[in-house]
């Protein structure tokens, strides 16, 4: 069985002024991980600056990159030029999509969304004003594409969810529950529970907890305000032929300790 590691970070929030920071950390996961995740929020402000130093620091690495951008990497209206910028550096960005990547021999599968804002147990509904119910459909628009990439990875050795917002509850524990409303959305952890990824991250919440779950799927909170390092580590071990061996149990993802 193949054991593949997988380095994630979410709410890097990178400054202009932060390129020796970013860059050493990016070096230093090159080499200690197979692929690396990102889970929106790279820059402070959407800035081309701001994201220009996370593109630099991917540019050099040998390493597959997949990220989804965050609430903040739309502040300035310019999702397209971050976009580009970090295409251009060799990163994948998903957008209601899905990328499958060869690594270390394996299929590995990564179904990305930004998703949205909705919170738990029906805080927003679709109902009243046409802003309210368009953030509604936007959220729909987000479950309905995650649904898809996950469908659409399914006979990959290992199968991962990137997002920013939060499918659960349990990683905004230590965020004012008044603010769960804008941290994430429980309508997300609807294609989670059909298609049950190996592994689901994201971040957003700053002061939020780690780990969570979608009924035994692994969900991580891997905002760097939370993990409190550059990057946290996931072993998650691959099952060679997905499509003939759905009985097998899933693979586990498995957060391990690195020194940094
Ligand atoms: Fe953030
Ligand atoms: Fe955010």
């Amino acid at each position: 069985m193949t054991t593949i590691r997988v380095a994630a970070a979410g709410d890097i929030h990178a400054g202009a002024g932060d390129g020796d920071r970013v860059r050493e950390a990016f070096e230093r996961v090159g080499e200690q991980a197979d692929l690396v995740l990102l889970a929106g929020d790279l820059t402070q402000h959407g800035q081309v600056d701001e994201v220009c130093v996370v593109a630099d620091a991917c540019r050099e690495l040998e390493i597959p990159v997949v990220a989804v951008l965050g609430n903040h990497d739309w502040q300035s209206d310019r999702p397209d030029d971050l976009r580009r910028a970090l295409s251009e550096a060799g990163v994948v960005i998903l957008d209601r999509s899905h990328t499958i990547l060869p690594v270390c021999g394996v299929s590995v599968g990564v179904a990305g969304v930004k998703g949205f804002v909705g919170g738990f147990a029906q805080q927003w509904a679709n109902f009243g004003e046409p802003l309210f119910r368009e953030a509604y459909a936007e959220t729909t628009r987000d479950v309905d594409g995650l649904d898809q990439s996950l469908a659409a990875i399914e006979p990959c050795g290992i199968r991962i969810a990137l997002l920013h917002y939060s499918p659960v509850e349990a990683t905004l524990i230590g965020e004012p529950e008044r603010l769960w409303l804008v941290l994430g959305a429980d309508r997300l952890a609807g294609p989670i529970r059909r298609h049950r990824p190996d592994l689901v991250v994201h971040g957003h919440a700053h002061h939020g907890s780690f780990e969570g779950e979608v009924e035994g799927v692994p969900v991580y909170n891997v905002a760097v305000h939370v993990t409190g390092r550059d990057f946290w580590i996931f072993e998650l071990e691959a099952r060679s032929l997905r499509t003939d061996d759905l009985a097998e149990p899933a693979p586990r993802a498995r957060p391990v300790e690195l020194d940094e």
